[in-house]
């Protein structure tokens, strides 16, 4: 969450930090400000509401030079407003500094710091930061960044100028992320890569503890000891559109669209041309998997439901006992795991807070850790032994949808490979499944191709106060995933459940129109399923059923049947899930929201 850019070189740097603070929108969007370093003071500008309020403010009262910072907040410490939001100053107002994270000793410091004299304006963590640069400030800037580090507790990604060295910008990390962009002339810092995109796709990943320290010609990287490391440089090769709208109304919408292709960046790399599975990124070596006795696979959000399926997917095709927990649980409850136990982290940003505690707790007790993420770099792809990449591109809005299905691809190779590798699978039904997998990305066109049905249920829906979905086995996964997307963009309350839990609560709350999705496209289920539609029609609901093309007599019991093509069991989750994802699409639509840009959620949360 909050997004960080920072600049140094010769160009006017407030309309680099405009444009690179609107790609980073997505991490936090409650307010945004710039400070600028120029003409010996640094001057600061900032308001509460989305960047393009800074903006306006900007162009009304201009201000200029080549060094300065941008932030975008997603508020924690302190109401959104424009006290709160950052740059924080020290008081005099000759140091300004943005941070993303918590500062968890921040009461602590600031009880401290007021002692000593600094006067405090607004209610955040971050303004300690400002405040004990200042206490440490002996004219070496970076040496006051040190000090000041060495007392904080929590997560940062900071970066900091001071009216004294103009020509410095000075950042630095701790479990936030960060990024520094290379140019010629000029240097950056981000906490993503879209932001620098338009400037430069070479990027060096900074560790835990390192401090960057910016000129315009130079960069120089210290790690937590203070001593010079020397980093690889990193070259992006995403096509600069990939993180552009395109013509789409909304990136969510866009994203959707990607999904055929999506799924295809996923299967390509890891199929041979005999049609087998290459993971040559996991390295579990048959000894390995011989003492594998338990999965755990641990996640966020929507993460955590493509983890659902994974652990039907693997238990299914590789036979062992998987469990899958959220991350901020699963910490919390002493998890039982071992050196014979595989933990799978899923993140697509790969620096969800939690999930990567998870990891390092799972670590820790000497689990084999695969990781599942989407952003190459990402701090949890770095703590991780194997990473497997989900090669989705770059997800913009903040409800997740190509993502996720290429997490869910990403599952069944896995499960695909463990079921082969352990002899749980046949090499019959191992192919058939990866033949079926193969025509994924047309089975996804093809749904994607006649959205007006779904548009049009939408437009009829979008009133109401509150939805559940329900589904039996993989389809309660799916459904799950469903009411996510719907409450996430269109703030309607919404409920999925297993639909043979009906009975025992929530059927209380079926009545006249309400309405039901349910999910049915398993045959073994189907007859369980048609039991559980009419239970809530003969109280009152208006059903929308998601089935397979050919079960067309669900039409005698549902209100309204949306199909996608036929397939294996195993597998529809991938396909199931994208009328659900433009259901909640058009939905928000039809009621005005503000879809990539959710209130109060932010992509990526970097804080427990
Ligand atoms: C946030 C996002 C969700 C995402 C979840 C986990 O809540 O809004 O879209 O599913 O974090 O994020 P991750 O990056 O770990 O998959």
């Amino acid at each position: 969450m909050c997004g960080i850019v920072g600049y140094i070189g010769k160009k006017e740097v407030v309309p680099i930090l405009l444009e690179g603070l609107s790609k980073l929108e997505y991490r936090g969007y409650d307010s945004a400000g710039v400070a600028v370093c120029q003409d010996g003071k640094v001057t600061v500008r900032k308001n509460k509401g989305r960047l393009s309020v800074l903006e306006e403010n900007l162009s009304v009262k201009k201000i200029s030079g080549t060094l300065g910072i941008g932030h975008t907040r997603w508020a924690t410490h302190g109401e959104p407003n424009d006290v709160n939001a950052h740059p924080h100053e020290n008081t005099a107002g000759n140091i300004a500094v943005i941070h993303n994270g918590i500062i968890e000793n921040y009461m602590k410091l600031k009880e401290w710091l007021i002692e000593e004299g600094k006067v405090f304006k607004s209610e955040t963590d971050t303004e300690v930061i400002a405040h004990l640069i200042d206490y440490y400030f002996e004219g070496d800037l970076v040496l006051a960044v040190q000090k000041s580090v060495a007392k904080l507790e929590g997560a940062y990604a900071i970066a900091v100028i001071s009216k004294s060295n103009p020509n410095q910008l000075v950042a630095v990390r701790k479990d936030s992320p960060l990024i520094v962009g290379v140019g010629k002339g000029e240097n950056f810092v981000a906490s993503d890569i879209p932001a620098l995109l338009k400037h430069t796709r070479d990027v060096y990943f900074l560790d835990d503890g390192d401090i960057a320290i910016l000129t315009q010609d130079d960069i120089k990287i210290l790690n937590e000891f203070g001593g010079e490391v020397k980093k690889e440089v990193f070259n992006v090769t995403w096509d600069v559109k990939a993180a552009e709208k395109g013509g789409y109304q909304h990136f969510m919408l866009k994203e959707i669209y990607e999904q055929p292709n999506a799924i295809k960046e996923t299967l390509s790399p890891r199929i041979d041309n005999e049609g087998n599975i290459d993971l040559n990124e996991i390295n579990l070596t048959k000894d390995d998997l011989k003492e594998i006795n338990k999965i755990v696979i641990v996640a966020c959000g929507t993460a955590y439901h493509a983890g659902l399926v994974g652990k039907y997917a693997i238990e299914k095709f590789a036979k062992i006992p998987v469990e899958t927990d959220v991350a901020s649980e699963f910490r919390y409850r002493d998890p039982f795991i071992d050196k014979n136990t595989l933990f799978i982290a899923v993140s697509q940003s790969g620096e969800t807070a939690d999930t990567l505690a998870a990891l390092r707790e799972a670590k820790r007790r000497d689990a084999k850790i695969i990781a599942v993420t989407n952003v190459v770099g990402s701090r949890i792809s770095r703590e991780a032994e194997d990473v497997f990449y989900t090669w989705a591109g770059p997800e913009i809005a903040v409800a997740s949808t190509k993502a996720y299905i290429t997490q869910l691809v990403s599952m069944y190779l896995i499960a695909l490979d463990l079921g082969l590798k352990r002899g749980t699978l046949s090499k019959g039904k191992y192919k058939s499944v990866i033949k079926e997998l193969r025509e994924f990305p047309d089975k996804a066109e093809k749904i994607l191709n006649n959205v007006s049905p779904i548009q049009e249920l939408a437009d009829k829906q979008f009133n109401n106060q509150s939805v559940f979905y329900m589904g039996r086995g993989i389809d309660d996964y799916v459904g799950r995933e469903g009411s996510l997307k719907l409450k996430e963009i269109s703030y309607i309350h919404s409920e999925a459940i297993a639909a043979g839990e009906l009975k025992h609560g929530t059927i209380a709350l079926i009545e006249e129109g309400i309405l039901i999705i349910a999910v049915a496209t398993q045959e073994h289920l189907y007859e369980k399923m048609l039991s559980n539609i009419k239970e809530v029609k003969a109280r009152g609901a208006y059903v929308i059923a998601i089935a397979k093309e050919n079960q067309i007599e669900i039409e005698k019991t549902a209100d309204k049947v949306l199909y996608i093509p036929e397939t294996i069991n195993e597998l529809t989750p991938i396909l199931s899930v994208i009328p659900l994802q433009l259901l909640a699409y058009y939905i928000a639509v039809a009621r005005g929201c503000d879809i990539d840009k959710p209130k109060n959620l932010a992509k990526s949360v970097t804080v427990e």
